[in-house]
């Protein structure tokens, strides 16, 4: 019996203990306008349990949980939900999207004091969809809203499970709109690429190729910037997510060997 508690208090701390990770958001820069908090984000696996931790000089910055859209328009909650401390450290503890931004002057909307993450499990994810695999799909971006102004991207591509080989449709009127394909940066700041790399068709697809992050803005006018003409996606694999241990079967790479 008492083996058997010794177990289960072992099972709940020791993951706690051993993998849990402090992030300083921004590295030495710390939490700071005109820091490219996408390209920070990048690559790092945020799980349950880890923290966050924004540090600045008080009074300077401070910090807001936001969602998808106050994240994109950078809205600023009640100054009462402000985190303020100058060290301000934020547990992840469920997973899933997460958004932070500065509350202070511009500094989420022209000082880019936004920090997207998706914070992992440990385990695999639960797929929506039972088989790991399936047949490829078309998504038409904004479904029968197109590809428009005033609309909330992040929203729509919330909870789809996009895989490669599936197709992202944009629909808009020709001449009104475009369709640029960014990077982390790009999008954060609605940079728009030179004009020979716009798709005009008013039905552009593009084929998922790789998995990963995939950035796209409009880039006529303020279309990006204040009309929120951004879309952001994750593009999973069919397989689970791969595992530290080798892809290629035992006995494939028994017969690399011999060759
Ligand atoms: C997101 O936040 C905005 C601004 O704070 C709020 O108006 C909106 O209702 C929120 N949306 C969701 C889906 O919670
Ligand atoms: C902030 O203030 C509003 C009302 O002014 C209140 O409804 C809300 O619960 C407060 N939030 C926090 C986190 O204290
Ligand atoms: C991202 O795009 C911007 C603007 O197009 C470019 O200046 C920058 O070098 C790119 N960054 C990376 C990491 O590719």
């Amino acid at each position: 019996m008492a083996f058997k508690h010794v177990f289960i208090i072992l099972a709940i701390i020791f993951p706690v203990m051993v993998f849990s990770t402090d992030f300083m958001v921004g590295d030495d820069k710390g939490w700071t306008i005109n820091f490219d908090y996408q390209a920070w984000a990048e690559g790092k696996d945020f799980q349950v349990g880890d923290r966050l931790v924004f540090k600045y000089p008080v009074g300077v910055h401070n910090v807001f949980k936001v969602n998808g859209t106050g994240f994109q328009s950078c809205i600023v909650p009640p100054l009462n939900e402000s985190l303020t401390s100058g060290h301000d450290t934020i547990v992840l503890a469920t997973p899933g999207r997460k958004w932070y931004i500065c509350g202070v002057g511009k500094h989420c909307a022209a000082g880019g004091m936004k920090l997207f993450i998706n914070v992992n499990t440990d385990s695999p994810a639960p797929s929506p969809v039972p088989s790991p695999v399936r047949a490829s799909k078309d998504f038409i971006v904004g479904d029968n809203k197109g590809w428009t102004i005033n609309f909330d991207y992040q929203a729509w591509a919330k909870g789809k499970d996009f895989r490669v080989g599936d197709r992202l449709v944009f629909k808009y009127p020709v001449g009104v709109h475009n369709v640029f394909k960014v990077n982390g940066t790009g999008f954060q700041s609605c940079i728009v690429p030179p004009l020979n790399e716009a798709l005009t068709s008013g039905h552009d697809t593009i084929v998922l190729a790789t998995p990963g992050r995939k950035w796209y803005i409009c880039g006529v006018g303020k279309h990006c910037a204040s009309a929120g003409m951004k879309l952001f996606i994750n593009v999973n694999t069919d397989s689970p997510t791969p595992s530290p241990a080798p892809l290629v079967p035992a006995s494939r790479k028994y017969s690399i060997w011999k060759h």
